[in-house]
């Protein structure tokens, strides 16, 4: 007897000229998703129905659901029932597609295929921080009479040479003083020539993303990883392909396994990877730079909240070990001295730099030009250092009381692993807690934790929490492991 469908049939715009059928059907059916029309835990149809109501072949469709599974918009197997997934990456993510593209729709504005695959990127927790705020700095240890100090000085005796404005690339003198800092201290190999003075790394990725990606191109991803670089790669088109994280960082082999297609870019945090906290082994590095040159793949190395080791010996920047100029690297100052100031860095291989300046001469021509000349003063008068010396040793001390209090009130529960560096740690579940539930009811106690699940494009192995140690003072980490083990002691697995 043939097989009855147990879902409705499902009323999809007709497949597009030109766009191959089955990113079609992936794009129809991620809309349907994010539009609510198919919630979440609903069977997608049959292959077979959907191949004979659009009249396209059963392994395009597959090749359709895979890539919604990979991204963790479906979960289930091919043959026993697709169903979307209970937690959608998006919904987690970011807000609500609604908010970001309904408004322009409700009055038919033609917006563009970016724009309508543009998603905002809720970056942090309004108001106070409190324990376990992720990837915030020590804002209360900020030296801000210093800072205005500075700023006064350089504010007096401003010239009109620079008021005037300055070239693309960013103010010529903190280049020079990034070039040599980075040369010092991150292990890169860069002139001053190839920085470029830009307003954060996620713009860094956004330029990225626009001069070296195409609709439909692959792009590697760290599985778990970091949530802003995906937004920024869905948005111009690009196909994220997730790649697991083993202790030694991006797992090559079962990336070239997973995907066949030589990936457009791969995108790693090496120093520290986002969420897991690995660093990447020098093993590992050499053969993903040796991969790269031999598949002409370009790697955006993300070496966000870096700055602070604990433990371990410090390996160079992949893009120190490049000697086929493959590799972006950034950085920012937003972790290091305060998001507000939102300044970073762009290393770029020397025959990039036109194309980079292009793309900033275009849009915001440069970041605010005093305020890159105020942080130049900053660090040429050696306070930059001495901050980045003075929070070093405050942050590890925060990490010891997150460490030690744990031990105490949290053994069963909760399991911090080694941290080598960085402003947070993932800490691992235990007795089968969901990370979800733990993240509801933590909240409940006035606590903030992030579940390992939002920064998963599959299907998590190992449920887990992502704690801030670095934004809040001892005193306020105790009380936040307290008020965790209460949250967990209630919500059994
Ligand atoms: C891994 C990673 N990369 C990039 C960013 C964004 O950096 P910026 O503030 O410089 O835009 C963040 C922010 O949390 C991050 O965690």
């Amino acid at each position: 007897m043939a097989k009855k469908s147990s879902t409705l049939p499902l009323n999809l715009k007709g497949p597009k000229a030109r766009m191959p059928l089955y990113r079609w059907l992936y794009e129809e059916l991620r809309s349907a998703i994010l539009a609510g029309r198919l919630h979440p835990g609903a069977r997608l149809p049959a292959t077979r129905d959907l191949a004979s109501q659009y009249g396209i072949s059963r392994p395009t469709i597959v090749t359709a659901f895979e890539q919604l599974r990979s991204e963790g918009y479906v979960e289930g197997k091919v043959g026993s029932g697709t169903y979307v997934s209970k937690t959608l990456p998006d919904e987690l993510l970011q807000a609500p597609r609604t908010k970001s593209v309904a408004g322009a729709r409700r009055r038919g504005i033609p917006l563009s295929a970016y724009a309508r695959r543009l998603q905002p990127l809720l970056r942090r927790e309004p108001g106070l921080a409190r324990a376990f705020r992720a990837s915030q700095p020590a804002l209360d240890a900020f030296p801000m009479s210093l800072w205005a100090q500075v700023a006064t000085r350089r504010l007096r005796r401003v010239s009109s040479r620079l008021l005037a404005g300055g070239e693309a690339l960013g103010y010529r003198p903190l280049r020079e003083a990034v070039a040599e800092y980075l040369n010092t201290s991150r292990g890169v190999k860069c002139a001053a020539d190839q920085v470029l003075i830009i307003s954060g790394v996620q713009q860094a990725l956004d330029r990225a993303a626009h001069l070296l990606l195409d609709p439909g191109d692959p792009v590697w991803m760290e599985e778990p990883g970091y949530p802003g670089a995906a937004v920024v790669f869905r948005a111009v088109g690009a196909k994220i392909c997730a790649v697991p994280v083993d202790a030694e960082g991006l797992n090559l082999e079962v990336g070239r396994r997973r995907w066949q297609q030589r990936p457009q870019l791969v995108y790693v945090t090496p120093a520290h990877q986002f969420p897991l906290g690995v660093t990447m082994s020098l093993r590992r590095r050499l053969s993903l730079l040796e991969w790269a040159r031999r598949s002409r793949t370009i790697i955006f190395e993300d070496d966000y909240d870096s700055e602070y080791r604990y433990s371990g010996r410090p390996i160079p920047a992949l893009q120190g070990l490049d000697r086929a100029a493959v590799v972006i690297f950034a950085g920012s100052f937003t972790d290091v001295l305060f998001p507000a100031l939102r300044l970073a860095y762009l290393v770029v291989p020397s025959d990039m730099v036109d194309i980079f300046a292009a793309a900033e001469s275009v849009s915001t021509h440069h970041p605010p030009l005093i305020d890159q000349a105020i942080l130049c003063d900053f660090i040429r008068e050696g306070h930059f250092a001495r901050h980045v010396r003075r929070m070093r040793e405050l942050y590890a001390e925060r990490l010891s009381v997150l460490v030690e209090s744990a031990r105490e009130r949290l053994g069963g529960l909760l399991e911090i692993p080694p941290v080598e560096a960085g402003l947070r740690t993932v800490a691992w579940l235990q007795g089968g807690r969901s990370a979800e539930r733990a993240a509801q009811a933590a909240a409940k106690h006035d606590v903030e934790v992030v579940p390992l699940s939002r920064y998963s494009w599959g299907r998590v192995r190992r449920d887990g929490l992502v704690l801030g140690f670095a934004a809040v003072d001892g005193r306020e980490i105790r009380r936040g492991v307290e008020q965790l083990a209460r949250a967990l002691e209630e919500c059994r697995g």
